[in-house]
């Protein structure tokens, strides 16, 4: 068999994806001692990290000085209604704030206490302000620091707009990636010795969201296929706040540090609802409440005039939103012609964030495939049912750095070989399959594929859902499934910016996504969480011990309980006495 020309490029380390896990990850592999090749979808510094606006979480203390990292354990716990993988969340919580500190040193310019200190804001469902931040442009500016950083670490290179669409494996162990460069449409053949996916979210399957078009669930899609066990897919975000109106701007992000800030919400009543939901955390109760409060003052006819609520900080002076909120007020400003200072903004739920992801070792992020690493988004297990707003930044940081550390190890100590045998045909197989949307001229549009995508997942798998909507969807998407497969790109077969063909590739990543969610949402059956289901509304504790993991198998996708080991004493301690201070599901 002889198929389109290749090229091969070899290195040690191989990242797929430039946010923060990637770009961490790269710099530790690369200081481990590893050559290290960084390979993105898109532009280096365009990334989902910059969605993440308010804050890094960290006990740091600068600004609540009984902060400490047992309290940031159990918050994070709660916050995950317990179902977290509880040693990365005991090594998150411990080794943050070194990892905010390190960025600083590598040049960060964080806002300040009057003392000089990083400053840190409160955020929904932390204990103690806890977020150190830079205006509202956190994300953005990690992404500036490590990028700096990464360019400047010697053994590190970029390739930018590439996407990976397999990973190979050799023995058992990857052995590389096969890719297509966007700019001329070469197909290239990675070969590495290790491989850690930082590719992000899968927010495009839905229609409504705060993720730009490179979030497609490619590195879950990915490790499935490559045998990998994924975790907790059920467990999708909304966050409670997006911008509504114009609709071309519906699903962007506004940030929770407006709630942080003091923002508050009210229906179109005026009233403050947020006191039926969570008396004594309002505003700043966790994103799964607050976006299910939303909801339902929506479903209760109370809703704004484009379904949302009224997010308002007026209250505070323009000066001072317009130093802690200056993405917010430019972005209302020059998007929605409001402004913040003497207007509220009119705000609903939004697609953000997937908790679950490929199940990794908490010590070294590595999959259950060998070699195969995974970090940041694409990972799961810190977070469990429900992310804390600023525990995404702080997670990348950490996470990252292990992965690309014990990545980088493995590089170095031989156990896998950036030579290993790769299978001809396997990558010849691959790359027809990749090549055959362009001979179908007559095959189905991709857009309109993924436009149907987007809107299964928003009508079937919405903030609350139940089993005859799950069910319905899981066969619409199945049918799409099929209905891919044939899809072609119009007569338009070249390689070089095919948006069509692009995208017929991305549909293959949401649908597996779309489908491990399905499946594992019909399984747990209780509500947890990002997890609402109507037709099982309580939380059923024999369920508290357990996560669903989902694997490929030789007759399609598999979904099973497996059951997590109890934490230890000190840290079930640490738990407990954060719910002796307070326990959130007082008023839900
Ligand atoms: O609202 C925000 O600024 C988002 C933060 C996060 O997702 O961590």
């Amino acid at each position: 068999m002889s198929g389109p020309a290749y090229e091969t490029v070899d290195t040690e380390v191989l990242v797929l994806g430039a946010g923060g896990a990637g770009l961490r990850g790269a710099i530790a592999a690369a200081e481990a001692g590893a050559r290290v090749l960084i390979v993105c979808k898109s532009l280096l510094g365009k990334a989902h990290t910059v969605m993440a606006e308010g804050g890094v979480a960290a006990a740091m203390h600068n600004v609540a000085y009984q902060d400490s990292w047992e309290v940031h354990f159990a918050d994070t716990m709660k916050g995950g209604k317990l179902i977290n993988d509880w040693r990365m969340a005991e090594i998150h919580a411990k080794e943050s704030p070194e990892r905010v500190l390190e960025l600083e040193r590598w040049g960060a310019v964080f806002d300040r206490t009057w003392q000089g200190r990083i400053h840190q804001r409160p955020f929904g469902a932390h204990t103690y302000p806890r977020l150190a931040h830079i205006g509202d442009r956190t994300g953005l500016e990690l992404i500036r620091t490590l990028q700096d950083r990464a360019v400047h670490t010697d053994g590190v290179d970029v390739h930018m707009e590439v996407t990976v669409f397999k990973l190979v494996k050799s023995e058992g162990r990857i052995a590389g990636a096969l890719a297509y460069r966007r700019s001329d449409g070469a197909l290239i053949l990675y070969r590495c010795a290790a491989l850690v996916l930082a590719s992000g979210g899968a927010g495009k399957m839905y229609r409504v969201t705060s993720n730009s078009w490179e979030s497609t669930g490619d590195g879950t899609a990915l490790a499935y296929d490559a045998g990998a066990t994924l975790r907790d897919m059920e467990m999708v975000q909304f966050h409670p706040t997006g911008m509504v109106w114009p609709a071309g701007v519906r699903g962007i992000l506004v940030t929770e540090g407006v709630r942080g800030e003091g923002g508050v919400l009210r229906n179109k009543d005026g009233e403050r609802f947020m006191e039926r939901y969570d008396r004594d955390r309002m505003e700043l109760s966790s994103r799964d409440v607050v976006a299910r409060a939303i909801n339902s003052e929506v479903l209760a006819g109370r809703g704004t005039p484009h379904d949302g609520a009224f997010l308002d900080i007026t209250h505070r002076k323009p000066e001072f939103i317009k130093s802690k909120l200056p993405s917010m007020y430019e972005q209302f400003l020059k998007l929605a012609n409001v402004d913040i200072t003497k207007q509220p903004m009119e705000v609903a739920p939004t697609i953000h964030y997937a908790m679950g992801g490929v199940r990794v070792d908490a010590e070294t992020g590595e999959s259950t495939v060998p070699g195969l690493y995974a970090a940041g988004e694409v990972a799961s297990g810190l977070h469990g049912a429900n992310r804390l707003g600023g525990n995404s930044l702080s997670d990348l940081l950490v996470f990252g750095k292990r992965a690309g550390d014990a990545a980088g190890a493995a590089a170095k100590s031989n156990q896998g070989a950036a030579n290993a045998r790769i299978d001809d045909v396997e990558v010849e197989e691959a790359i027809a399959e990749l090549l055959a949307p362009l001979e179908r001229a007559a095959g189905e549009n991709p857009f309109k594929l993924q436009a149907e995508i987007q809107d299964v997942m928003s009508a079937h798998a919405p903030i609350v859902r139940d089993s005859p909507g799950l069910d319905a969807g899981l066969q619409k998407i199945l049918e799409l499934g099929a209905r891919a497969r044939t899809c072609g790109t119009g007569g338009s077969n070249t390689l070089e910016f095919n948006p069509g063909w692009h995208t017929a590739i991305d549909l293959r990543s949401m649908l597996v996504n779309a489908e491990a969610l399905l499946r594992s949402a019909l399984e747990r059956k209780e509500s947890r969480g990002a997890h609402a289901r109507s037709d099982y509304p309580k939380t059923d504790d024999d369920l508290t011990s357990v996560n669903y993991v989902v694997e490929k198998s030789t007759d399609g996708m598999k979904v099973r309980a497996e059951p997590r080991p109890p934490m230890p004493t000190y840290l079930a301690e640490a738990v407990q006495r954060s719910y002796a201070r307070y326990t959130p599901e007082a008023t839900e």
